[in-house]
């Protein structure tokens, strides 16, 4: 099954619903242009204001693997004893308060060039974990909308790698005694509370069919921590993750690139 056009489709879709809402917002802040086409392709635009604080997304891949149907060259699910056993960066999203989020900030268009001496580092930390193409505006769909914040493109891929070396969420686990196993579950809060304790923040956790997918940790523009808008305290029921039942597994990865790539190549 072929995923990107879904996902182009529904980049299309959040840009468009984003600017409606932006439009609707009253303009506080700085405000930034935003040109997207409509469905008769005709160039509208829009203006959406600063975002509030920043999620640094963070990917189990033992639980992406699982679900990771075939593999290409991209795919660091495939890459069978080097593929990543700890968490990997999915995102630096900026997003505002209210648990919305702009997206497609900027026309420039994403060049892989500007960040080459990065590369090598993406592609250990950050990499792809699937084989569908980003959803994406325009390279980074999210990224754009943080260059208020982070600048330009590769100081905001150094800032996000940053981050990510210093609030090491894997060694907080471990140290907490979460290890990855593929029979054990733990308890949702006490993954939380290891977090709480390590970064003083509440970090937001995402599960699918009851193992950890991924783990969200929230920061101030000043990049300080701070603690993730859920869905749950924004109804303040004050529990951080709709998604995950009271214990969940951290599954161990099960190497299954070399089989897969012989399929399908
Ligand atoms: C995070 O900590 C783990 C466990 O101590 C370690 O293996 C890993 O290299 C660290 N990751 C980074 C990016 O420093």
């Amino acid at each position: 099954m072929n995923k990107a056009p879904m996902a182009l489709l529904s980049a299309k879709l959040a840009c468009l619903t984003i600017a409606t809402m932006a439009s609707l917002a009253t303009m506080e802040a700085k405000a930034n242009w935003v040109g997207l086409r409509n469905r008769n392709g005709i160039l509208q635009l829009k203006t959406q204001r600063e975002f509030d604080y920043f999620a640094l997304a963070l990917q189990w891949p033992a639980t992406y693997c699982r679900r990771s149907s075939h593999c290409c060259s991209s795919n660091a699910c495939c890459r069978g004893s080097n593929a990543p056993t700890e968490f990997t960066i999915h995102g630096l999203w900026p997003d505002y308060n209210d648990g919305s989020w702009p997206a497609c900030c900027t026309q420039k268009r994403f060049n892989e060039k500007e960040i080459s001496t990065l590369l090598d580092a993406l592609e250990k930390y950050w990499p792809s974990l699937s084989c569908s193409s980003p959803s994406t505006c325009h390279g980074e769909k999210h990224g754009t909308c943080s260059s208020p914040v982070t600048g330009d493109e590769y100081n905001y891929f150094l800032t996000t790698l940053n981050l990510y070396f210093k609030y090491n969420v894997t060694r907080v686990l471990y140290e907490a005694g979460y290890m990855p196993s593929n029979r054990e579950k733990y308890p949702l809060g006490g993954i939380i509370s290891a977090i709480q304790n390590a970064f003083h923040a509440t970090p937001l956790v995402v599960c699918r069919n009851g193992a950890l997918e991924e783990l969200r940790l929230c920061f101030y523009k000043n990049f300080e921590p701070r603690d993730c808008v859920t869905e749950a305290t924004q109804n303040d029921m004050g529990s951080s993750s709709s998604s995950c039942p009271s214990y969940i597994s951290l599954p161990e990865f099960v190497s299954r690139g070399k089989f897969l790539s012989a399929v399908v190549t």
